[in-house]
């Protein structure tokens, strides 16, 4: 099995028979970059892990604007809050590169939870991180500038997909300047800014979809 779905929370608790039962009972669907897999409203019957690829969630306000909760990658979960809370799905999912999801039905995963503690255990905990991490994100939206915001999310996403090379690490996040500002929760031109700035300090590298931070520390710094 696919080391991403060991890791899953879903998984982490089972043995590899019941793993393999699991995995086995799961559709493996695939998505192009820019398809979505679900809409904000719509009716949640299935939660999902990721296999290959990236997932952003979003949310549209009235009036348009876009926000990004998240970006997630191989092993993580999404499609679990309409499970645990029935109701509509509280955020568009939609694929950032070709993605390899795992669906699970909400009916398929009642029997894995009853008698198993471990694995709702470990939902709990990944629900807990979730939240930790939405809290954290909140104070930096009251407390922290943009910049710091900026140097922040470079930060996140070299945790999830940064790749170790000789000059520094290499993320291939996938998002377009636009999306980069959607997530950190400020205007393209004020993200654009703290980007340029921090190339110009040659603390990071730009280039499409991607970035090559070249001075981890000082960049950490500045998320503080
Ligand atoms: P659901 O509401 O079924 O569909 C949207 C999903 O986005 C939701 O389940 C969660 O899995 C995920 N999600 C919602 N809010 C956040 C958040 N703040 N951080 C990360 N993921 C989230």
């Amino acid at each position: 099995m696919e080391e991403a779905v060991r890791n899953a929370p879903l998984f982490l608790a089972l043995d590899e028979e019941a793993s393999v039962a699991l995995r086995a009972s799961m559709v493996e669907i695939d998505f192009t970059r820019g398809q979505v897999v679900f809409a904000e409203g719509d009716p949640g019957d299935r939660l999902y892990v990721i296999v290959d690829g990236k997932i952003k969630l979003g949310t549209t306000s009235n009036d348009g604007r876009e926000s990004l909760l998240a970006v997630l990658g191989p092993g993580e979960m999404f499609g679990e809050l309409s499970l645990f809370d029935p109701g509509p799905r509280t955020a568009t999912a939609t694929a950032l590169t070709e993605t390899t999801l795992l669906g699970l039905g909400h009916d398929a995963l009642g029997p894995w939870l009853t008698g198993r503690p471990g694995v709702a255990q470990a939902l709990l905990k990944a629900l807990a991180q979730r939240l930790r991490r939405t809290n954290e994100n909140l104070s930096d939206l009251v407390f922290s500038d943009v910049p710091g915001r900026v140097a922040k999310a470079l930060v996140e996403l070299k945790e999830k997909f940064g790749e170790k090379r000789s000059d520094g690490f290499y993320v291939e996040h996938d998002l377009t300047q636009e999306e980069l500002a959607q997530l950190v929760g400020a205007s393209r031109e004020t993200v654009n800014k703290a980007l340029a700035d921090f190339a110009q300090r040659e603390w990071i590298k730009l280039e499409p979809r991607a970035v090559l931070l070249l001075d981890l520390e000082r960049l950490t710094r500045r998320s503080r």
